[in-house]
């Protein structure tokens, strides 16, 4: 865990400095001294043609003369707001991962929350999964020091990189291989993170899951050996108003079952857990924050494998709402198993649910690898995209045609597990509504943005803890707190 502090202690000679610079080369007052004291330093940030843009990035060594012995230099754009803090923080995290103190001066932004958001930036920017490795390389970075800091921006800093653990949590999980995730070490591990974060858990194991009429949940799970899990954390502070239930979708291994995929894109499908993920990192974030609000967080776990008594296309399921699913492609299982976990949800009558699950290619089709699609009516809509705007995750709203609700009728049931290839988003996020009742609702299908294929400021390949960060904010939203755009 990274530590904050308002100076330097002496151990300058190890430090690094991340500086901010805004485009057309705006320096603050550390980057003017830095060029005044550095005879060489403006030269070289014009052949290395480093005008301030966002994204970019320049590391030079302080040699003599600097009481740093890396500088680098991070572009925050023309207009910088608390996400280009988060990600240049981020980038400088990255690039001094060598060195064990880094002092920065990215919180003097004018921007509200800048200070919150370098704490998060550099927790996320130094995360990497190195458990598996025989030599792990973790970052260096243990503290960071807001020059002339006062203790509101540390404070800020600290409340940034809480939420930056939530998210390292998620990462974590979704990073882990499946062999090493069964749905029962899954929900083990979610009870240990429970009852550090004084969190209520309860944990349904395979004859409870069909006694409470999980079908959905247990069809899926009747090719795979491990057994499933269903795992309900409760968060239910004093005196909270408002009321939030999130559901994660936690395939631990989506192989497709017997409606098997390609040997390809199976190689990532032990993050088809990430909607579970996001939840235990955000409900550990929440609890740690101490947010104003009930939360009631729901994950269905389980594989998804091909085994002897595997769902068959044609079988019929019953979800714990008593709705009926034909089952005509077994790859489309996270519809099944959300039908039961958004059921269980609704049955509790939170002011609003929020579902996120790696959900359909169909949504990565649409929005690439960057963007959730976000689906539900006109005001729930708007606050959770407004929450995740605010929390620095990208989010586009899609449409819920009524009329496309006859795409998923069934000739058996009271609806089938798919639709036309064409917009096989909508059609997954169609079939999630039956089952979320009279409750505001809404689903973000996070397929692409759950996972990184490259590094790139504060993320890094694998894993990206997507979800957690807007739950939160939309936690702290439900609870009145104040939110980084407003602090
Ligand atoms: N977990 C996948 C969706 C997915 C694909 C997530 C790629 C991340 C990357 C989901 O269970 C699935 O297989 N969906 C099918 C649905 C289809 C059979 C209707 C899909 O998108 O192809
Ligand atoms: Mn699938
Ligand atoms: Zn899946």
């Amino acid at each position: 865990m990274i530590g904050f502090r308002g100076n330097l202690a002496g151990e300058e000679a190890a430090a690094g400095i991340a500086v901010g610079v805004t485009e057309g080369r705006g320096l603050d007052g550390s980057g003017r001294w830095l060029v005044e004291h550095l005879p060489w330093l403006e030269r070289h940030l014009d052949d290395a043609e480093f005008t301030g843009k966002s994204g970019q990035i320049v590391v030079v060594p302080g040699g003599e003369g600097a009481p740093y012995r890396r500088i680098a230099l991070v572009g925050l754009g023309a207009e910088p707001d608390f996400e280009q803090v988060r990600r240049a923080a981020g980038g400088a995290a990255r690039a001094l991962e060598k060195m064990p103190t880094v002092a920065t001066t990215l919180h003097e932004y004018p921007v509200p929350g800048a200070a919150e958001a370098v704490g998060l930036g550099f927790v996320l920017g130094s995360y990497g999964f190195h458990r598996l490795k025989s030599e792990p390389k973790p970052s260096a970075i243990a503290t960071v020091v807001l020059l002339d800091g006062d203790d509101g921006a540390i404070e800020a800093a600290r409340r940034g990189a809480t939420i930056g653990a939530g998210v390292t949590f998620a990462r974590d999980l979704v990073n882990t291989p499946a062999m090493g995730k069964s749905p029962e070490t899954l929900a083990g591990i979610a009870a240990e993170m429970a009852s550090e974060s004084g969190l209520r858990i309860r944990v349904l194991d395979e004859r409870e899951i069909e006694a409470e009429g999980l079908g959905g949940l247990r069809g899926v799970s009747l090719g795979a050996t491990n057994p499933p899990r269903l795992v309900e954390l409760w968060y239910e502070p004093p005196g909270a108003g408002a009321f939030l239930a999130v559901v994660g979708k936690g395939i631990v291994f989506d192989s497709g079952g017997l409606s098997i995929k390609t040997a390809e894109s199976m190689e990532t499908m032990k993050t088809d857990m990430s909607g579970a993920a996001a939840v235990f990192g955000a409900m550990q974030v929440i609890a740690a924050l101490g947010l104003p609000v009930k939360v009631l967080g729901i994950a269905p776990l389980t594989e998804n494998m091909p085994g002897g008594s595997a769902l068959r296309p044609g079988d019929v399921l019953k979800a714990r709402n008593g709705k009926t699913i034909e089952v005509l492609n077994t790859d489309a299982e996270g519809r099944l198993v959300l039908a039961d976990g958004l059921s269980l949800a609704a049955e509790q009558h939170p002011d609003l649910i929020v579902d996120l699950a790696t959900l359909t290619g169909a949504c990565m089709v649409a929005l690439g690898e960057k963007i959730a699609g976000l689906f539900g009516a006109d005001a729930p809509a708007a606050r959770v995209q407004a929450a995740a705007d605010a929390a620095g995750e990208r989010v586009w709203r899609m449409p819920l045609p009524e009329d496309y609700r006859k795409n998923i009728d069934s000739d058996v049931a009271d609806m089938k597990n798919t639709g036309p290839r064409y917009g096989g988003a909508i059609n997954a996020a169609l079939l999630l509504k039956e089952f979320a009742g009279d409750v505001p609702w809404v689903h973000l299908d996070i397929a692409g943005p759950a996972r990184a294929s490259e590094a790139e400021h504060y993320l890094t390949k694998g894993g990206t803890g997507f979800g957690v960060r807007t739950l939160v904010q939309l936690a702290r939203d439900m609870g009145g707190m104040v939110s980084p755009g407003t602090e």
